[in-house]
């Protein structure tokens, strides 16, 4: 432990133990999948201390023991607070023009494409899919898209479709003017994603991590990007296999710039920069 974390945790209000901070490791693990690095203690301890102070809880001890106890409501928040969030609209912007060009091709084809953003955080990522298939196909694209997380606070935010005005200064200004609103009055500072645009997104939760998945359609196009880092070596075999699965053949998969798969040749080939094509 750094010198200044060693600080931070002897100034806590509560503290917490390297066998509570292992338990809180586990939990997560089992719950969605996510390995905590052992690094990572003085950022739970940060995260967790808003859940002590809101269910009354003193001693991390206690409140792990309580959140134990079957179908606690809890659960759902310890999840949302160990979860990390990071995203912005047309992150690693390279995707992007590959996926008008194969959604362009699928419609040609069948008339229809359908995407699953896995791992959808506050929306930026689907709804700059949903611009990206206005912007390739026009007005009302025979495009849809159902995005998802295991987190529900994010997904709240991302239903909502309101951003502070700085996520979208990096758009190019026809972009940012023909697919967001301004606030203004109490709004200012703030922009609202289109009804157009974010009509074509459905948000759901869904547990990478859990099976079922709760889909009785294929989709031609998974986006599953920056999600997997957080996911040990079975966890990711394990959702790799199932979104093969949930993939209509030849479908794209679509993973972060840190993620590599290129030794599952057996369920997919190299198409891209971290664009993979479905194999069988
Ligand atoms: C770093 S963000 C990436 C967001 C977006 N895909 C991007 O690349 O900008 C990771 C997201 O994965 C979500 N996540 C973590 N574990 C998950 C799981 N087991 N199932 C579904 N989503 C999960 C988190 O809640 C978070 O919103």
């Amino acid at each position: 432990m750094s010198h200044a974390e060693h600080k931070a945790l002897s100034e806590e209000a509560f503290s917490l133990s390297a066998h509570d901070f292992e338990r809180v490791r586990e939990l997560i693990y089992r719950r969605a999948g996510i390995t905590l690095a052992p690094t990572k203690r003085s950022m739970v301890y940060s995260r967790l201390s808003r859940r002590l102070r809101d269910t009354g809880h003193t001693d991390v001890g206690a409140y792990l023991d309580a959140l134990g106890k079957a179908d606690s409501p809890e659960w759902q928040s310890f999840v949302n607070a160990l979860t990390t969030n990071l995203t912005s609209f047309f992150r690693e912007g390279y995707h992007f023009p590959v996926l008008a060009e194969h959604l362009r091709r699928l419609v040609a084809a069948r008339g229809k494409a359908s995407i699953w953003c896995a791992a959808a955080s506050t929306g930026e990522e689907p709804y700059s899919l949903a611009i990206t298939a206005v912007e390739a196909l026009g007005a009302r694209p025979p495009v849809t898209i159902f995005a998802s997380d295991i987190d529900t606070d994010v997904l709240a935010k991302a239903r909502r479709a309101v951003y502070p005005i700085n996520t979208v200064e990096s758009l190019e200004p026809d972009r940012r003017r023909r697919f967001f609103m301004r606030g203004t009055g109490s709004n200012a500072g703030m922009v609202r994603v289109r009804a157009e645009v974010a009509g074509l997104v459905e948000f759901g939760q869904v547990n990478l991590a859990a099976e079922p998945w709760p889909f009785r359609e294929p989709f031609d196009v998974v986006f599953c990007r920056n999600v997997m880092i957080y996911f040990d070596t079975p966890t990711k075999a394990a959702v790799l296999t199932r979104i093969h699965r949930v993939l209509r053949p030849e479908g794209l998969l679509f993973v972060g710039h840190s993620e590599n798969f290129s030794d599952r040749r057996d369920l997919f080939s190299l198409q891209g920069k971290t664009v993979y094509r479905k194999v069988g």
